[in-house]
């Protein structure tokens, strides 16, 4: 989609679609509604009075001007209340718009920025959520399906009206913005949705290495045999019973910048969990491919920092293998040597997660980082505790902090858990150093609190639990049913207020 950016009234655009909004409980428009309602001849005030829109949130009404209206359809969408309203009311409206406008066969959209210079809205920040929304809610995996006929065609222009020319550098920027972050969460929601016969690790490591190659990042796989030389044991545990080799992704933004602030992200690459011999039951196993949604939000959000140019050194680390049950494959019992040197007894198999990521926190030593974050569908006990709305985050203060405050914006929220000592009385076991598991209770917590045990000693880390998030099971405005992306918008809004 092509997205573009002038100067100019609303009213007086010929295009195939424009759009104006509402707030809840207005019946005079003002501004671009109250303008394309005179040049309608009251049109929208008429709907508004015989009680059929009322601006509730995500309502949205077609008008069709009759001669002399240079657009062809008016799109109306409800903003809500207008004291209600933030920016994850105008990443909404455009995503339900956009969606409204496809499904009449439309390709060229005329909007507003919603909400731009309202309240404490800042219009950057509107442009960017417009067009978030718009690419986030158009998005959909197509990529598998030969019979395509019948599909509508998605937008082809998105053009952002605006009348004041002093708003127009903002809105750029705001716009550019928000088209980078919108796509590498199309790439993340792709990678999750490809399923794991297609999306293996090889296939993720070159997805990401092309990806790479497009954004100016450096890239190395590691191979299985430095692993083995390195000695990641527990990673290589999870391997071992696939058919799939394991690698591990390495992304650099700014590498070799010495003077700048190393941030390295970790995340979870299960490509299939089975369970392992610990087998999952097979009703929803199909989910699991959504395994390696941590990894797929670190690859995204590392791209969207290379192609914003942030300020600081980004090292993305995905570890990628399989879980699967064969004749080589770990058994409960089995104990093996971590790459921090530390025994780790496997007490289910089905705890792979936190075994690949225990060796990666471990290597991510070597950058000398100012901050780790990992991201990681890791525990079942995390959907339970928060549902939907938000991902566990765990661990520094600090980081927790800045985490909060990005998701709040970007809606990819975060809720804090603690890591108290108590949790790591179940990791007791007689055989090893450490059991990787605990009881039922608090499982989310015990497996933060295992992680924590190989986090380089000094350096503040925080721990993302996002199983609950990688998977859409229904649509919402912007976020379709499927892989959803998460965690690509959280990390970049961390990442680009890192300094500030
Ligand atoms: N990948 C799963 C966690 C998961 C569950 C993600 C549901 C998304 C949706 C993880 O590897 C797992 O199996 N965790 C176990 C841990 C248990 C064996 C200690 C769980 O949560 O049941
Ligand atoms: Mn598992
Ligand atoms: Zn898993």
């Amino acid at each position: 989609m092509q997205i573009q950016t002038i100067v100019g009234k609303i009213q007086e655009q010929e295009t195939q679609a424009l759009v104006v909004n509402l707030f809840e409980g207005v019946t005079e428009p003002v501004g671009a509604t109250g303008a394309v309602d005179a040049a309608l001849g009251g049109a929208i005030r008429a709907l508004v009075t015989a009680g059929d829109f009322r601006g509730k949130r995500n309502e949205v009404a077609v008008l069709y001007p009759t001669a002399g209206f240079p657009a062809r359809r008016v799109l109306l969408v409800g903003l809500g209340k207008a004291e209600k309203f933030t920016v994850e009311g105008i990443r909404q409206a455009a995503a339900t718009v956009a969606r409204k406008a496809r499904d009449l066969g439309v390709t060229q959209l005329h909007t507003p920025i919603h909400g731009a210079g309202i309240g404490s809205i800042e219009v950057e920040a509107a442009a960017q959520a417009v067009v978030e929304g718009t690419i986030l809610g158009l998005y959909r995996y197509h990529e598998l399906k030969t019979q395509l006929e019948d599909v509508r065609p998605n937008l082809e222009i998105l053009v952002l009206v605006e009348h004041d020319p002093a708003k127009l550098d903002a809105i750029k920027a705001g716009a550019q913005s928000g088209q980078i972050i919108a796509e590498a969460t199309c790439l993340a929601r792709n990678l999750v949705n490809r399923p794991a016969n297609i999306a293996t690790p090889s296939r993720i490591a070159e997805t990401a290495q092309v990806m790479a190659g497009v954004v100016g990042l450096q890239c190395r796989i590691m191979e299985k045999p430095e692993m083995e030389a390195l000695g990641m044991g527990a990673f290589l545990a999870v391997n071992q019973g696939g058919g799939e080799p394991a690698k591990m992704v390495i992304l650099e933004h700014n590498a070799g910048c010495d003077d700048l602030p190393t941030v390295v992200l970790v995340g979870k690459g299960i490509t299939f969990d089975s369970g392992g011999i610990s087998l999952k039951p097979s009703q929803d196993m199909w989910k699991m491919k959504d395994d390696m949604g941590g990894a797929a939000a670190v690859i995204g959000a590392i791209g969207a920092a290379a192609q914003l140019g942030l300020p600081l050194h980004i090292v993305a680390l995905a570890p990628l293998t399989e879980n699967m049950p064969d004749a080589w494959a770990s058994k409960p019992g089995d104990v093996v040597k971590s790459l921090k040197g530390l025994t780790v007894e496997i007490h289910s198999t089905d705890a792979e997660g936190r075994m690949i990521l225990i060796d990666t926190l471990t290597y991510a030593a070597q950058f000398e980082p100012q901050a780790i974050v990992d991201i990681a569908t890791l525990t079942g006990a995390q959907a339970v505790a928060l549902g939907l709305p938000a991902a566990a985050v765990m661990g520094d203060e600090g980081l927790i902090t800045r985490l909060r405050a990005a998701g709040d914006a970007t809606y990819d929220r975060v809720w804090p858990m603690p890591l108290f000592e108590e949790y790591g009385e179940q990791l007791k076991t007689d055989v090893a150093d450490v059991r990787h598991v605990g009881s039922r209770m608090g499982g989310s917590m015990t497996a933060g609190f295992f992680l924590s045990k190989f986090v380089p000693e000094g350096v503040p880390w925080a721990h993302i639990d996002m199983a609950a998030q990688g998977l859409a099971d229904e649509d919402r405005p912007y976020i379709p049913k499927g892989g959803t992306g998460y965690g690509v918008r959280l990390l970049v809004e961390m990442l680009r207020r890192w300094n500030g």
